[in-house]
């Protein structure tokens, strides 16, 4: 079973999540635009050890602190999409100029592609490809836990990512959103937990 605490508190309004298995205390971070420090504090509080921290895309505001993740969690994994990790390179990709500033980052551990299994004790996230947002955007689920991590490819209130950024795609981003649709087998209550695919479901008319 898999527990899950959001984190929100950095200056681009991006939620990193902390994800862990009840039973192996083995955990998964998701987005790294907050610092690490109250992360760091609640796992260590709570006996939890990160196995993995996990870019949803390149952009900034969820890459920003990647670099204090990987001093606070050294046995993590660091790991994005595939086809982000170029955009850490580049002030354009990344889009830190948005954000006053023009800065690019390291690369990753680990390159994630779609059906990509994140194993967390006996629990399992798997990785979803959804390009649009950016060529490289995933997202995690769990059926098993019903929750899903959307990144910017799926925001509260019905929203979806922008794809006017440079290498955002916005008929790319329709078969995402179209793929993340057919997925929704589950009850709709149950969806509330993932917070963001409740909107998918009340939206899905008009994405196909
Ligand atoms: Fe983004």
């Amino acid at each position: 079973m898999l527990s899950f605490k959001k984190f929100c508190y950095g200056m681009g309004f991006s939620n990193s999540f902390l994800i862990w298995d009840d039973e192996s205390r083995e955990a998964a971070i998701i987005d790294c635009g907050n610092t690490a420090e109250p992360i760091f504090r609640f796992a260590l509080s709570e006996k939890i050890t990160v196995k993995w921290v996990i870019l949803t895309h390149a952009h900034y505001d969820h890459v920003l602190y990647m670099e204090e993740y990987r001093e606070s969690f050294p046995d993590a994994k660091l790991a994005i999409g595939m086809r982000d990790e170029p955009l850490l390179f580049e002030v354009e990709g990344n889009v830190s100029y948005l954000f006053g500033d023009s800065r690019v980052f390291d690369s990753v551990d680990v390159k994630l592609s779609s059906g990509d299994k994140i194993l967390l004790g006996e629990s399992e996230l798997s990785v979803i490809s959804t390009p649009g947002h950016t060529p490289g955007s995933i997202c995690l689920y769990s059926e098993a836990d019903k929750l899903m991590v959307t990144g910017d490819t799926l925001f509260g209130g019905g929203g979806i990512g922008r794809t006017d950024f440079k290498y955002g795609d916005m008929e790319i981003m329709r078969i995402s959103l179209r793929r993340l649709l057919s997925m929704a087998r589950w009850p709709l209550e149950d969806w509330i937990r993932a917070e963001k695919l409740i909107l998918l479901i009340k939206n899905g008319e008009t994405l196909n």
